[in-house]
C-alpha cells in the first residue's frame, strides 16, 4: 500500500501518469516509496540518492534500482525527477551529475516543497532547458516540468570541489555543494577541536561532514585509527578528499547513526547533527547518546559540541550516569562522558 508522507509525495502521486510515461531517473531526498509506485504503473524508475537512510530504507522493497553515491553510475535515462535539495548549490550540482545520462528532448521535472527553494527551478534549468513550465501546485509543493534541448556536459566532480585552509592545523578541507559548513569552520567545531585532549586508539569521528574534525585530529595524533562515518553521500567524498589532499589516511564509510559502526572504540568526538530535512527532526543524536556507551571500551569518551540549548547533559546522565561540561560559550557547550 502507497502512503504519500509529505506534499511533495501527494502531488507527485497526482502526476503519476505524466511521470510514468518513461523509466526516470529519480534523484534526490524522497520520503516515501513514489519509486514503487511508478514501477507499478509500468516504467521502473532507477533511483539515485546521496542521502544512505533513504537508500537503506528503498533498498529491497521493490525491483527499483537504488544507488547511494556522489554522483550516478552510468547508463542513460529517459528523463529525470529531481527532487529539490535543501540548498541550491547542491540541486546545480545534482543537475550536473544527472543531466548527462539524458538524451536532448528527455523530459526533466522538479519537485519540492514551497518552503524548501523549488521556485529556483527555472534558474536551475536555465542552462540546459529553453522553456520550464509549472505543471502542478499545491498549498505547500510544486512540480515544475521542461525539456533537455542543450545536452548536458560530461560530469566532473573536481570541478565541484571547494577548499579552505585552516591555518592552526595546516590542513587544506574539501567540501562540495551542501556539506555542513562549506567554506569555514564552524564555530562549534573549532571550539570542539580546542576541547578535545589527548586521545590514542581507535577513534570515531560521527558524522564527519567535510572531514575537518577528524582530519585535524589525525594531523595532531598521527598514531589513532580514526575512522569517519556520515549519512551523505557527498560529505563521505568531501572526507575522502580532504584525507587525500593532506596526506592522512583513515576509513571513511557511510552509516546511519551507529548502525553501520562495529566494536568499541577510545574515542568518539562529534558535532552532531541537529536538524535534517526540511521539517524532520531525525532523533539522530538522541539514539548516539543513548547507545555511544556500548561503543565505547572501558574508560573510552564521548566528546560533542552542542547548542547551549538542548537537553542534552540529561540524556547523556541518563546513559552514562554523569555528564562533564569541558568548555561553554554563549552559544556552545562541550560535554563529555566516560564509560
Ligand atoms: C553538524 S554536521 C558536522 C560536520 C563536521 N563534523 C564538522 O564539524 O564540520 C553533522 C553531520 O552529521 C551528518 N549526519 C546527519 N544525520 C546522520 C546520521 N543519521 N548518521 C550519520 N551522520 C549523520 C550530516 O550529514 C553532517 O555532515
Amino acid at each position: 500500500m502507497f502512503e504519500a508522507l509529505t506534499p511533495v509525495g501527494e502531488m507527485l502521486t497526482r502526476n503519476l501518469d505524466t511521470l510514468s510515461r518513461q523509466p526516470l531517473l529519480i534523484c534526490g531526498l524522497l520520503e516515501d516509496n513514489l519509486p514503487g509506485l511508478l514501477a507499478e504503473a509500468g516504467n521502473a524508475p532507477r533511483v539515485f540518492t546521496t542521502d544512505f537512510r533513504y537508500f537503506l530504507w528503498l533498498e529491497g522493497k521493490n525491483d527499483v534500482k537504488v544507488e547511494f553515491g556522489s554522483q550516478p553510475g552510468p547508463g542513460s535515462a529517459a528523463g529525470l525527477l529531481l527532487l529539490m535539495p535543501k540548498a541550491k548549490a547542491e540541486a546545480d550540482y545534482l543537475l550536473a551529475a544527472c543531466l548527462p545520462l539524458l538524451a536532448p528532448g528527455a523530459p526533466v521535472f522538479i519537485a519540492g516543497d514551497n518552503k524548501g527553494g523549488v521556485k529556483a527551478a527555472p534558474k536551475l534549468l536555465a542552462p540546459y532547458c529553453d522553456q520550464v513550465n509549472k505543471l502542478d501546485s499545491a498549498r505547500r509543493a510544486s512540480l515544475y516540468q521542461a525539456q533537455l534541448v542543450r545536452p548536458a556536459p560530461p560530469f566532473r566532480l573536481a570541478d565541484w570541489v571547494s577548499r579552505y585552509s585552516l591555518l592552526e592545523e595546516q590542513l587544506t578541507v574539501c567540501t562540495l555543494p551542501g556539506v555542513f559548513s562549506a567554506g569555514h569552520l564552524d564555530n562549534g567545531s573549532r571550539l570542539l577541536l580546542d576541547s578535545v585532549g589527548e586521545l590514542h586508539g581507535r577513534v570515531l569521528d560521527f558524522g564527519c561532514g567535510a572531514g575537518v574534525i577528524g582530519a585535524s585530529l589525525l594531523r595532531r595524533h598521527p598514531g589513532i585509527q580514526l575512522e569517519m562515518i556520515d549519512i551523505n553521500a557527498l560529505a563521505l567524498e568531501a572526507s575522502r578528499l580532504t584525507l587525500a589532499e593532506n596526506g592522512l589516511e583513515a576509513e571513511v564509510y557511510a552509516s546511519d547513526g551507529l548502525a553501520q559502526v562495529d566494536g568499541r572504540f577510545d574515542h568518539i568526538i562529534t558535532n552532531p547533527p541537529f536538524h535534517a530535512g526540511l521539517k524532520t527532526f531525525y532523533h539522530t543524536t538522541e539514539t548516539l547518546l543513548a547507545r555511544a556507551v556500548d561503543y565505547l571500551k572501558p574508560g573510552g569518551e564521548l566528546i560533542l559540541v552542542a547548542n547551549a540549548f538542548l537537553p542534552y547533559p540529561e540524556l547523556i546522565e541518563q546513559s552514562f550516569g554523569h555528564c562533564d561540561t569541558l568548555a561553554a560559550t554563549g552559544k556552545f557547550r562541550i560535554y563529555r562522558a566516560r564509560r
